[in-house]
Protein backbone atom coordinates (compact mmCIF):
# COMPACT_ATOMS: atom_id res chain seq x y z
CA UNK A 1 0.00 0.00 0.00
CA UNK A 2 0.71 3.80 -1.04
CA UNK A 3 -0.30 6.73 0.81
CA UNK A 4 0.23 9.96 -0.91
CA UNK A 5 -0.99 13.14 -1.08
CA UNK A 6 -3.99 13.42 -3.08
CA UNK A 7 -4.73 16.04 -6.25
CA UNK A 8 -7.80 16.92 -7.62
CA UNK A 9 -7.53 14.61 -10.61
CA UNK A 10 -8.11 11.52 -7.55
CA UNK A 11 -11.79 13.30 -7.44
CA UNK A 12 -13.93 10.93 -9.52
CA UNK A 13 -12.09 7.67 -7.70
CA UNK A 14 -13.06 9.30 -4.27
CA UNK A 15 -16.58 10.02 -5.25
CA UNK A 16 -17.19 6.57 -5.56
CA UNK A 17 -15.55 5.48 -2.60
CA UNK A 18 -17.66 8.12 -0.93
CA UNK A 19 -21.21 6.87 -2.58
CA UNK A 20 -21.25 3.79 -0.94
CA UNK A 21 -21.15 5.13 2.68
CA UNK A 22 -23.69 7.68 2.03
CA UNK A 23 -25.71 5.38 -0.06
CA UNK A 24 -25.01 2.49 2.47
CA UNK A 25 -23.83 3.73 5.95
CA UNK A 26 -24.21 5.80 9.33
CA UNK A 27 -20.89 7.74 9.00
CA UNK A 28 -22.08 10.62 7.01
CA UNK A 29 -25.03 12.59 7.09
CA UNK A 30 -25.53 13.10 3.53
CA UNK A 31 -28.57 11.47 1.89
CA UNK A 32 -27.23 12.08 -1.72
CA UNK A 33 -23.97 11.44 -3.52
CA UNK A 34 -22.07 14.55 -4.16
CA UNK A 35 -20.49 14.25 -7.76
CA UNK A 36 -16.96 14.16 -8.76
CA UNK A 37 -17.05 18.01 -9.55
CA UNK A 38 -18.11 18.66 -6.11
CA UNK A 39 -15.69 16.68 -4.52
CA UNK A 40 -13.02 18.16 -6.35
CA UNK A 41 -14.62 21.85 -5.03
CA UNK A 42 -14.39 20.18 -1.43
CA UNK A 43 -10.76 18.69 -1.92
CA UNK A 44 -9.30 22.22 -3.66
CA UNK A 45 -11.00 23.47 -0.43
CA UNK A 46 -8.97 21.93 2.14
CA UNK A 47 -5.80 21.45 -0.23
CA UNK A 48 -5.33 25.11 -0.70
CA UNK A 49 -5.78 25.73 3.08
CA UNK A 50 -2.84 23.83 3.45
CA UNK A 51 -4.45 21.11 5.09
CA UNK A 52 -3.93 17.04 4.80
CA UNK A 53 -5.54 15.48 1.99
CA UNK A 54 -3.98 11.50 1.76
CA UNK A 55 -4.98 8.71 -0.69
CA UNK A 56 -4.09 5.05 -0.23
CA UNK A 57 -3.32 2.73 -3.40
CA UNK A 58 -2.62 -0.54 -3.94
CA UNK A 59 0.44 -1.73 -6.22
CA UNK A 60 -2.11 -1.67 -9.22
CA UNK A 61 -2.62 2.15 -8.31
CA UNK A 62 -6.07 1.32 -7.56
CA UNK A 63 -7.51 3.36 -4.51
CA UNK A 64 -8.21 1.43 -1.21
CA UNK A 65 -9.73 4.50 0.71
CA UNK A 66 -8.79 8.36 1.51
CA UNK A 67 -9.04 10.10 4.42
CA UNK A 68 -8.23 14.68 4.96
CA UNK A 69 -8.18 17.14 8.36
CA UNK A 70 -10.08 20.04 7.51
CA UNK A 71 -10.20 23.34 10.18
CA UNK A 72 -13.43 21.65 13.07
CA UNK A 73 -15.48 24.53 12.08
CA UNK A 74 -14.81 27.46 9.99
CA UNK A 75 -14.53 30.64 12.45
CA UNK A 76 -10.75 31.82 13.07
CA UNK A 77 -10.47 31.01 16.78
CA UNK A 78 -11.15 27.01 15.82
CA UNK A 79 -7.61 27.36 14.01
CA UNK A 80 -5.64 24.75 16.21
CA UNK A 81 -9.16 22.04 15.70
CA UNK A 82 -9.39 20.11 13.19
CA UNK A 83 -11.66 17.07 12.34
CA UNK A 84 -10.85 13.91 10.56
CA UNK A 85 -12.66 11.33 7.91
CA UNK A 86 -11.10 8.56 6.51
CA UNK A 87 -13.36 6.17 4.16
CA UNK A 88 -12.05 3.07 2.94
CA UNK A 89 -13.40 1.38 0.04
CA UNK A 90 -16.22 -1.00 1.09
CA UNK A 91 -14.45 -4.30 0.29
CA UNK A 92 -10.97 -3.37 1.35
CA UNK A 93 -12.35 -2.30 4.76
CA UNK A 94 -10.61 -3.96 8.29
CA UNK A 95 -7.44 -4.48 6.25
CA UNK A 96 -5.38 -1.63 7.90
CA UNK A 97 -5.82 1.14 5.38
CA UNK A 98 -7.98 3.37 8.01
CA UNK A 99 -5.26 2.87 10.54
CA UNK A 100 -2.67 3.71 7.88
CA UNK A 101 -4.43 6.42 6.12
CA UNK A 102 -4.99 8.36 10.18
CA UNK A 103 -1.67 7.64 11.39
CA UNK A 104 -0.31 9.10 7.97
CA UNK A 105 -3.22 12.25 8.99
CA UNK A 106 -2.03 12.98 12.24
CA UNK A 107 1.62 13.09 11.13
CA UNK A 108 0.83 15.68 8.44
CA UNK A 109 -1.85 17.69 10.69
CA UNK A 110 0.46 17.73 13.44
CA UNK A 111 2.47 19.25 10.42
CA UNK A 112 0.28 21.55 9.55
CA UNK A 113 -0.22 23.14 13.24
CA UNK A 114 -3.21 21.37 14.11
CA UNK A 115 -3.27 20.97 18.20
CA UNK A 116 -6.35 19.00 18.24
CA UNK A 117 -7.80 16.57 16.24
CA UNK A 118 -11.53 15.65 16.46
CA UNK A 119 -13.19 12.65 15.32
CA UNK A 120 -17.02 13.10 14.47
CA UNK A 121 -18.22 9.84 14.43
CA UNK A 122 -21.91 10.00 12.79
CA UNK A 123 -24.09 6.79 13.43
CA UNK A 124 -21.77 6.19 16.41
CA UNK A 125 -19.94 3.86 14.09
CA UNK A 126 -18.44 0.84 15.57
CA UNK A 127 -15.64 0.43 13.24
CA UNK A 128 -14.62 4.27 13.71
CA UNK A 129 -14.77 4.26 17.21
CA UNK A 130 -12.29 1.30 17.50
CA UNK A 131 -10.42 2.71 14.51
CA UNK A 132 -9.67 5.95 16.48
CA UNK A 133 -9.42 4.38 20.07
CA UNK A 134 -6.58 2.19 18.70
CA UNK A 135 -4.96 5.37 17.81
CA UNK A 136 -5.42 7.07 20.74
CA UNK A 137 -8.31 9.01 21.00
CA UNK A 138 -9.79 9.65 24.01
CA UNK A 139 -14.23 9.73 24.16
CA UNK A 140 -15.14 13.67 24.01
CA UNK A 141 -19.02 12.83 24.24
CA UNK A 142 -22.07 12.03 22.23
CA UNK A 143 -24.78 13.75 20.94
CA UNK A 144 -27.66 11.76 20.98
CA UNK A 145 -30.56 11.46 18.20
CA UNK A 146 -28.69 14.23 16.09
CA UNK A 147 -28.88 12.45 13.24
CA UNK A 148 -31.67 10.63 10.89
CA UNK A 149 -31.25 8.22 8.34
CA UNK A 150 -32.25 4.94 6.53
CA UNK A 151 -35.37 5.40 9.29
CA UNK A 152 -33.26 5.27 12.08
CA UNK A 153 -31.91 7.92 14.82
CA UNK A 154 -28.41 8.15 14.95
CA UNK A 155 -25.85 9.39 17.96
CA UNK A 156 -22.93 11.30 16.89
CA UNK A 157 -19.82 10.37 19.30
CA UNK A 158 -16.77 12.88 19.50
CA UNK A 159 -13.66 11.55 19.93
CA UNK A 160 -10.28 13.68 20.20
CA UNK A 161 -6.71 13.24 20.46
CA UNK A 162 -3.68 16.59 21.10
CA UNK A 163 -1.01 16.47 18.83
CA UNK A 164 2.20 19.14 19.44
CA UNK A 165 1.68 19.30 23.20
CA UNK A 166 -2.08 20.30 22.62
CA UNK A 167 -2.71 22.97 25.19
CA UNK A 168 0.59 23.05 26.98
CA UNK A 169 2.17 25.79 25.28
CA UNK A 170 0.49 29.27 22.46
CA UNK A 171 1.10 28.09 18.81
CA UNK A 172 3.47 29.90 17.16
CA UNK A 173 0.73 32.36 15.72
CA UNK A 174 -1.35 33.76 18.11
CA UNK A 175 -4.92 34.78 16.94
CA UNK A 176 -6.53 37.43 18.20
C1 LIG B 1 -14.02 3.13 9.96
C2 LIG B 1 -13.04 2.82 8.84
C3 LIG B 1 -12.42 4.11 8.33
C4 LIG B 1 -11.94 1.93 9.45
O1 LIG B 1 -10.98 1.64 8.45
P1 LIG B 1 -10.54 0.11 8.20
O2 LIG B 1 -9.48 0.10 7.18
O3 LIG B 1 -11.75 -0.68 7.92
O4 LIG B 1 -9.98 -0.28 9.65
P2 LIG B 1 -8.60 -1.01 9.99
O5 LIG B 1 -8.57 -2.35 9.32
O6 LIG B 1 -7.45 -0.10 9.75
O7 LIG B 1 -8.79 -1.24 11.56
C5 LIG B 1 -8.45 -0.21 12.50
C6 LIG B 1 -8.82 -0.67 13.89
O8 LIG B 1 -10.26 -0.69 14.03
C7 LIG B 1 -10.70 -2.01 14.35
N1 LIG B 1 -11.87 -2.30 13.51
C8 LIG B 1 -11.93 -2.19 12.17
N2 LIG B 1 -13.16 -2.54 11.75
C9 LIG B 1 -13.87 -2.87 12.85
C10 LIG B 1 -15.21 -3.29 13.07
N3 LIG B 1 -16.06 -3.46 12.04
N4 LIG B 1 -15.63 -3.51 14.34
C11 LIG B 1 -14.77 -3.33 15.37
N5 LIG B 1 -13.48 -2.93 15.23
C12 LIG B 1 -13.05 -2.70 13.98
C13 LIG B 1 -9.59 -2.94 14.00
O9 LIG B 1 -9.59 -4.06 14.87
C14 LIG B 1 -8.35 -2.09 14.16
O10 LIG B 1 -7.87 -2.10 15.48
P3 LIG B 1 -6.42 -2.74 15.78
O11 LIG B 1 -5.46 -2.05 14.83
O12 LIG B 1 -6.16 -2.42 17.22
O13 LIG B 1 -6.59 -4.18 15.47
C15 LIG B 1 -13.68 2.05 7.65
O14 LIG B 1 -14.26 0.86 8.13
C16 LIG B 1 -14.76 2.86 6.93
O15 LIG B 1 -14.49 3.44 5.89
N6 LIG B 1 -15.98 2.85 7.49
C17 LIG B 1 -17.12 3.60 6.93
C18 LIG B 1 -16.91 5.08 6.99
C19 LIG B 1 -16.51 5.57 8.36
O16 LIG B 1 -17.05 5.18 9.39
N7 LIG B 1 -15.54 6.50 8.36
C20 LIG B 1 -15.07 7.18 9.53
C21 LIG B 1 -15.58 8.59 9.48
S1 LIG B 1 -14.66 9.63 10.63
Amino acid sequence: MMIAPASLSDASEVAQIYAHHVRHGTATYELDPPDAAEIAARMAKVIDAGWPWLVARDEAGTMLGYGYVAQFRDRAAYRYAGEDSIYIRNDCRGLGVGRALLTALLAASEAAGFRQIYAVIGGAEPASIALHAASGFDHAGILRGSGRKAGRWLDTVFMQKSLGGGTATPPDEEPR
